[in-house]
């Protein structure tokens, strides 16, 4: 990919996307067992009741599968970082709809494909699902010697929500806009670190894109999840960063960090003093970041039925509607949480990224 190529927003998964309302307070979650029986909260807390039992994928038929044990939601991040947020936020009424036990489990590592690799080889039983993000479909370009495939080796559930992503810096941090913050860098190239969450990551994605369009080569910080990266920018121990709304809405609202951009092509109404790329000069830094739930292949079709209508039900939740509202996103739509309709995005989210990461020469190793 060259300086100057601009990606279409549709092409990147940001068709559908729709901003939020305004920001209201929401915190992430850390907890880490979430005891979701009918109504539960995350809290122990009774739950705002609007989650039914779910049935089949949306028809309201009758439940083919009724989980006998805990569902593990594996997290390929940091707990408190935005796929962890997400996550937490749909577990509880997930779990009321299917009637079970949901329990999220942070497995960090190689740019969430620790993770991958796990929910790939686990039993096909329903019980291991995973959370992942668009790095599902940038893996394997990245990674030359993926242990698994992602369109063979899971089954999809559904899309959950896309998140834009805002480009910010440390309180510290001298430049105030876009475009001082570019020259500052490449004044200050040996000395100006970008934080990320490692080679597969969001943060690491939109690093790629900033290197594209402006030629600078950024000296990389990689974590296990943007959680702790932003725990370090805003301690100053890293410079800037890129990450999504869902991590980053709270500490632009509250001036803790200084805030460059949201990559959308449209500014977002969690956060309408901010600017886009766009206005600043780095159009073609857009992404958003899309988070879909997956089974290992040959999980039965009852099961993911089963998963595919609790999802359904969780993104109407209205705790979940609101919550990700605050934080700049938003449910998909129902067609969208089906394994048709992520599979095929996930295949051509695999095909868009595959030449533009070859192009830039950016591998795993
Ligand atoms: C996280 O949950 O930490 C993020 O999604 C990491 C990233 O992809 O930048």
């Amino acid at each position: 990919m060259k300086p100057g190529i601009r990606f279409h927003p549709e092409a990147l998964g940001m068709g559908r996307w729709r901003g939020g309302p305004q920001f209201g307070g929401m915190m992430a979650s850390v907890v880490l067992v979430l005891a979701a029986c009918q109504g539960g909260g995350t809290d122990g807390s009774p739950g705002d009741g609007g989650s039914a039992p779910a049935t089949s994928a949306g028809d309201g038929g009758a439940a083919a599968w009724t989980p006998e044990e805990p569902i593990t939601i594996v997290v390929p991040f940091s707990a408190g970082g935005p796929t962890d947020t997400v996550t937490r936020l749909i577990a509880d009424p997930m779990a009321a709809a299917v009637g079970g036990e949901i329990v999220v489990q942070n497995v960090e590592g190689a740019g969430g494909t620790v993770a991958a690799g796990q929910v790939a080889d686990a039993e096909p039983d329903g019980y291991t699902v995973l959370m992942h993000h668009i790095g599902m479909s940038t893996a394997p370009t990245l990674y030359p010697d993926l242990p698994y495939d992602p369109l063979e080796d899971f089954e999809t559930i559904g899309l959950v929500t896309e998140v834009p992503m805002t480009i910010i810096g440390s309180p510290e941090f001298e430049p105030n806009t876009l475009e001082e913050l570019t020259a500052y860098v490449e004044e200050n190239i040996d000395t100006v670190t970008y934080a990320n969450a490692g080679v597969g990551a969001a943060s690491q994605l939109c690093g790629l894109l900033i290197e594209t369009a402006t030629g600078l080569d950024l000296t990389e910080v990689p974590y296990d999840g943007t959680g702790p990266a932003l725990d370090d920018l805003l301690g100053n121990q890293v410079d800037f960063m890129c990450d999504q709304t869902t991590n980053t809405t709270e500490h632009i609202l509250a001036e803790e960090v200084k805030v460059y951009a949201v990559t959308t092509p449209e500014r977002i109404e969690a956060l309408p003093d901010v600017p886009t790329t766009e206005e600043e000069g780095l159009g073609d830094v857009q992404v958003t970041v899309w988070h879909g739930l997956y089974v290992p292949a040959g999980t039965p079709p009852e099961v993911v039925e089963a998963l595919t209508a609790a999802l359904q039900t969780a993104l109407q939740d209205q705790n979940v509607i609101d919550s990700l509202a605050d934080l700049g996103t938003a449910p998909v739509e129902q067609d969208l949480a089906t394994p048709e309709a992520h599979t095929d995005q996930l295949q051509s989210q695999i095909e868009l990224w595959r030449p533009i990461i070859e192009d830039a020469g950016v591998t795993a190793s």
